[in-house]
């Protein structure tokens, strides 16, 4: 009996604007140095699933050794049930389990919190639960943010700062199909925060990003800016942890800073979190290389390790 040895395979689905195609060449390249194939462009939107099987773009996505799902954004229903449904069969990064915890925004707070983690101060209320949402306004202080759970790029949070404005917002509410409100005490602090990224349990970069004029919300999508900083060693652990508590093997951990209880808190975990872009890498942000050496080795340990196990006997 002889053993055909092949090469770990890896496939990748990675977003191309913003530089992410020139950042998928990068990886690409130092995965083939250290001797690992990769098949790109394996966007699940393209996959059939039949026999026990699931192909993409000719690829059996069963056979490769490992699958970076790494496009946020244009994840469909169909997408995220495939990937769950090949996390059973291969390793992905994110794992699928670490990816859907951190994808909702109540059960990454209620966990972290419960592991000691500073959050912003929430509550889940069943949809008619008015009571409950206004006793969680008073319990606030008097300002809340209404966030969806499974919300994105600051879209439909919603600041309340007063019992009438809740009344007002409360008919609207109870016209969409929403089967709870998840909200959330609204934090004092200067309109900046931290994006701290996290791979395979280190850090390796930081920046900050700075709401618009006028705004309290921090997204790029919502006119914020980034800018260069560097993240003392409280803001590192904390996200460290959080990235750890979660199970992600890749993280860009939110945090801001508490004015008034003067403490960090961790704001949410992204599964997806972008690279710096050209432009800003020519403001100085700078972690892409570290991110990318950390991504491979974590790659490349994952689909070896798979592979051993996997290694295919021919008689
Ligand atoms: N509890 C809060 N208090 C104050 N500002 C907040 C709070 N939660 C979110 N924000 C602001 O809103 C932005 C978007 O919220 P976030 O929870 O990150 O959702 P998204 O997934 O839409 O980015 C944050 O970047 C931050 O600037
Ligand atoms: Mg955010």
């Amino acid at each position: 009996m002889t053993r055909s040895v092949t090469a770990p395979h890896v496939g990748i689905w990675m977003y191309e604007n913003g530089g992410g195609r020139e950042i998928e060449q990068r990886l690409v390249h130092a995965l083939a140095e250290r001797g690992i194939q990769t098949s790109t462009g394996l966007n699940l939107r393209d996959a059939r699933a039949k026999d026990g099987q699931i192909s993409c773009n000719g690829v059996v996505m069963e056979q490769l050794d490992a699958f970076l799902s790494y496009n946020a954004g244009q994840q469909t229903q169909f997408q995220v049930y495939l990937y769950q449904a090949l996390s059973q069969a291969i390793p992905t990064l994110n794992n699928y389990d670490a990816f859907a915890l951190a994808e909702d925004k109540f059960r990454t707070s209620h966990l972290l919190n419960s592991q000691g983690i500073c959050t912003a101060d929430y509550r889940l209320c069943h949809k008619n639960d008015m009571d409950g949402l206004k006793q969680a306004l008073r319990d606030f202080g008097g300002k809340l943010i209404y966030k969806p759970t499974d919300g994105w790029g600051g879209v439909g949070i919603v600041k309340i700062d007063s019992e009438q404005a809740l009344d007002m917002l409360l008919p609207f509410l109870s016209r969409t199909d929403l089967r709870y409100f998840y909200v959330e005490r609204f934090i004092d602090y200067d309109n900046t925060d931290y994006r701290i990224d996290v791979v395979d349990g280190k850090f390796v970069g930081c920046y900050g990003r700075k709401a618009p004029k006028d705004d309290w919300k921090t997204n790029i999508t919502s006119g914020g800016s980034v800018f260069v900083r560097e993240p003392d060693d409280e803001v590192v652990e904390l996200a460290l942890r959080a990235a750890s508590t979660l199970g992600l093997e890749i993280a860009g951990v939110d945090l801001i800073y508490d004015r008034e209880r003067e403490e960090y808190v961790v704001l949410e975990v992204n599964t997806i979190p972008a690279f710096a872009t050209p432009e800003q890498e020519a403001l100085g942000i700078n972690f892409n290389q570290a991110k990318i050496d950390a991504m491979v080795e974590l790659i490349e340990r994952t689909a070896t390790q798979h592979n051993a196990l996997h290694t295919h006997k021919v008689a």
